[in-house]
């Protein structure tokens, strides 16, 4: 049974009092009344107020930052139907059981429900005032006909109020879970123009750090424009919350201001003292001639690459593990394992590719 809401959910009054419906207070008291949250969290009171407007937003927030209350409130301020499309079918399953305990009528679609099921599903969704309020399908589900022109249908009755699509880096084969079928949601749009897309991901520089990821400013910014543009997002609202980390400085230097970047990049490691240093470069190329330079100007250095046969990588590992090398310069190749207590990832030919800048990360692991 779905709990009665504080709110109307009237369509003329929701429609009347639009913005009463996306007041901070009321959107509280909805978060207060079905999960028992005191306020809501980070940015999920923009990203709510944004999209109850019908304007398309883009969300990054930490893993765990609760994300799925961007969707999840709307669901139940407005009259409607929400669309969350979601990648793994364990993950719907999970959050419609979670959904359904609080009492909130949320269902999935997926190939592991029996065809009864379904059935039930598709009746509710066909009659005159369904009674779901959000519904989770994977993208493979979104790109079948049959599924499309039910959403039309569903569209044409008014009855679409929102699209979610969660973990929305799987668009771009820049993110770290690329599925193509993920881009097939650039039909949506087209076939349900004026229905807000809520674009939600913790990609970027957290989960990057925590894989030990380096390249991460130009997978950021990629992702970020690959799922802005595969969904075609019209003025969306960009929510980033800070993923600011006390254990991480970072620091970025513009190579135009520098009269040589390479003399600045080995100074500032003559300058760090006892530490382990990794420098990413994007092309093996880059790697040797950047560790040519660095030991010239004396800094025990060396390349690491997929160039160099299993021997001579193990022993550029070996040497840098027990401290003879101080410094790698390495593509991807190299990993990201770090069993120090402090190291540096500097970055320094990313920038040809962006603009001209290189980028200092210290990573203190405490
Ligand atoms: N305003 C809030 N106050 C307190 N807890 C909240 C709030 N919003 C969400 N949560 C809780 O935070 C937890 C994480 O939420 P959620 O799963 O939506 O995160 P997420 O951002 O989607 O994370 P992930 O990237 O792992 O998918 C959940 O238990 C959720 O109920
Ligand atoms: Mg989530």
């Amino acid at each position: 049974m779905e709990k009665k809401s504080p709110l109307p959910l009237n369509n003329a009054i929701a429609n009347k009092k639009k913005e009463q419906l996306c007041s901070k207070e009321s959107l509280v008291k909805i978060l207060r009344w079905h999960f028992r949250y005191p306020d809501f969290r980070g940015m999920q009171l923009e990203a709510i107020q944004a999209v109850l407007s019908g304007r398309d937003c883009f969300c990054l927030m930490p893993t765990g930052g609760g994300k799925s209350m961007c969707y999840q409130i709307p669901a139940l301020a407005k009259t409607g139907i929400v669309l969350v499309v979601c990648p793994l079918i364990a993950l719907m399953e999970n959050q419609v059981m979670a959904l359904k305990e609080k009492g909130i009528a949320a269902e999935f679609l997926s190939s592991t429900k029996t065809a009864d099921a379904k059935n039930k599903i598709h009746e509710d969704l066909d009659s005159g005032k369904p009674s779901i309020r959000l519904l989770y399908v994977t993208p493979e589900l979104i790109a079948t006909p049959g599924f499309m022109s039910k959403l039309k249908k569903i569209y044409s009755r008014g009855l679409l109020s929102l699209i979610a699509i969660d973990e929305a880096h799987c668009i771009s084969s820049w993110g770290h879970d690329f599925r193509p079928s993920y881009r097939k949601l650039s039909t949506l749009r087209s076939h349900l123009p004026d229905v807000p897309i809520l674009a939600l991901t913790a990609t970027a520089v957290p989960n990057i750090f925590e894989a030990g990821m380096l390249f991460y400013i130009l997978p950021f910014f990629r992702v970020q424009k690959d799922v802005v543009d595969s969904l075609q997002m019209q003025n969306a609202l960009m929510l980033k919350t800070s993923f600011n980390r006390p254990n991480i400085y970072y620091e970025v230097r513009y190579k135009d201001l520098l009269e040589d970047a390479y003399a600045d990049l080995s100074d500032t490691l003559k300058s760090m003292g006892d530490v382990c240093v990794i420098i990413y470069c994007l092309e093996r190329s880059m790697c040797d001639d950047l560790s040519a330079h660095l030991s010239q100007s004396g800094i025990s250095c060396a390349a690491y690459h997929a160039g160099l046969n299993n021997k001579m990588r193990t022993s550029v590992l070996d040497d840098w593990i027990s401290s003879k090398t101080k410094v790698v310069v390495a593509t991807v190749a190299f990993g990201y394992v770090f069993p120090f207590n402090f190291c540096i990832f500097l970055q320094f030919m990313l920038a040809l590719l962006v603009v001209d800048i290189y980028c200092i990360l210290y990573l203190k692991m405490l």
